[in-house]
């Protein structure tokens, strides 16, 4: 079967030059840290009491047992037999991966053509904003009694989500009465939150109502797409054991400690090098191909929450070998790549310009395809396109863009997918949850967490009177208000 591939030549000074490329003596000087952060990590996913109390789970999600799948893709069976419409609400972790997956791995259009999505519902997103204009006018048009709700939160509590499960479900009230529970699936906490008591409550009233599927301990919202997002492929009929396999596979090539056995500890090192050493502070994730452009959205959110973080991590071990991380505010770390998601061909009409003219300060990396689901050719008559099929030109337009960084000592590099199917796609993102794990790693920050984000939800409870803000965030707050000076508003 064929894998897929990482090419890394165009980050080698051999390609962009040594100032700007990781030559022979970088890579070299960079093996004895690779060697430590890979064998690091992998001692911590060897013991289940790290994995689960530092959110390392996700590096078991693909090895979920046959019976489970079959379960899993059975009710997304009946769900789909059942129902016209799903509204499935999350943000961040709990909506990117997914909705990436139904870019990848539906068809194009899918929601407004019944030829192309077979016996499926259409899907929609919501919940990962708080704009009322669309989710106004999504409940406005649809029929509720022909609507399933896939909400999602792990911890039960996300403002965003909760603000559109709450109207939701009075839609659903309104439209369906008091059974409108049985149109319902919720991912949550098996035991915390306020999603989790509802889903209990509910169940109290009517055994039948929320469909609830525990979320699996020790799993980071961002790294949980082979948990959460499972229901949703099943209801729109994408295989999950396929998408498993993809993951499994790529998990066994992330296992070896040689650099040019293991692509993600090579992408992780090769990136961190021209980070530290070569000033690329910017990662720029362009895939050649529509459908993976939510991809590339999803692998920002990896990539920003995984690493952009203030402080290293310090590390207190216990005689057994269990592991407590801490964020050691001796150490101000303040670093991460910043991501920037792309698409090609659409955006060498933007900001590919300023990749190639702009500052060095960027690496790119491509995602490729070798064989789309279809192709169609230029008809005859229209000069040096007649007969050229789309394949053929959008893989043409990746190769030069390669040489137009290339050419201008950019360092870039490609990730080619055979196809875009649930196998490949599977081992693409279980490709890139692992880099940022050893990137974390290389920078020694955790990887798992996101404390950074918490800053705008205190506020917004602050301001919100939610019960529960402690004094101390009061105090801070009032401390340094939000200062306006009328005269520098214009
Ligand atoms: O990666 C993460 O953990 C976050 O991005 C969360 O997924 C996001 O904040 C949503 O959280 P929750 O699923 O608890 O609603």
């Amino acid at each position: 079967m064929e894998r897929i591939r990482f090419d890394f030549n165009n980050m080698l000074s051999a390609n962009v030059g040594k100032r700007h490329g990781v030559a022979k003596d970088d890579l070299e000087k960079a093996f004895a840290g690779a060697e430590k952060a890979f064998g690091h990590f992998q001692r911590l996913i060897a013991d289940v009491h790290n994995r689960t109390s530092l959110n390392l789970e996700w590096v078991r999600l693909p090895f979920k047992s046959r019976v489970m799948i079959d379960q899993v893709q059975r009710l997304g069976d009946e769900i789909a037999s059942r129902y016209e419409n799903v509204i499935s609400l999350g943000i961040g972790g709990s909506y990117l991966g997914i909705k990436a997956a139904q870019d990848a791995l539906c068809s194009p259009y899918h929601n407004e053509f019944a030829s192309l999505r077979g016996k499926r519902p259409r899907i929609y997103f919501e919940g990962n904003n708080l704009d009322p204009d669309t989710i106004g006018a999504l409940l406005g048009e649809l029929d509720p009694k022909k609507t399933f709700v896939i909400v999602i939160s792990k911890s039960g509590e996300t403002t965003e989500t909760k603000s559109a499960f709450a109207v939701t479900k009075s839609w659903l009230k309104k439209g369906v009465g008091k059974r409108f529970g049985r149109h319902v699936f919720a991912i949550t906490d098996l035991r915390a939150g306020a999603l989790r008591r509802e889903v209990s409550e509910e169940h109290a009233k009517d055994p039948l109502g929320f469909y609830s599927l525990p979320l699996a301990k020790g799993v980071g919202g961002r790294y949980s797409e082979l948990n959460i997002g499972l229901i949703h492929l099943a209801v729109m009929g994408v295989s999950v054991r396929h998408l498993l396999g993809g993951a499994q596979a790529m998990a066994a090539r992330c296992v070896s400690k040689d650099l040019f056995e293991n692509p993600a500890l090579m992408y992780a090192v090769l990136n961190n090098i021209l980070y530290r050493k070569k000033g690329k502070t910017i990662a720029v994730l362009m895939p050649f191909s529509e459908t993976l452009k939510s991809t590339a959205e999803w692998y920002s959110q990896l990539l920003a929450e995984s690493l952009g973080k203030k402080y290293h991590r310090r590390i207190l071990r216990t005689a057994d070998g269990s592991e407590f991380w801490l964020r050691d505010r001796s150490r101000i770390a303040n670093v991460g790549r910043t991501p920037v998601p792309s698409r090609g061909t659409s955006d060498l009409h933007s900001i590919h310009q300023n990749n190639v003219e702009g500052e060095n300060n960027k690496t790119v990396t491509f995602i490729k395809v070798k064989k789309f689901r279809r192709d169609i050719k230029v008809p005859a008559g229209n000069g040096f396109l007649s007969g050229v099929s789309y394949s053929k030109l959008l893989s043409l337009a990746g190769e030069a863009t390669e040489w137009s960084l290339s050419s201008e000592s950019r360092p870039n590099c490609a990730i080619t997918m055979p196809e875009i199917s649930p196998y490949y796609w599977g081992g693409l993102i279980y490709f890139f949850e692992m880099a940022t794990a050893f990137e974390g790693e290389l920078l020694n920050v955790n990887a798992f967490d996101q404390p950074g984000v918490e800053g705008y939800k205190h506020y917004m409870y602050y301001k919100l009177r939610k019960p529960g803000v402690s004094r101390a965030l009061h105090k801070e707050i009032q401390k340094h208000p939000l200062a306006k000076d009328k005269k520098f508003v214009l």
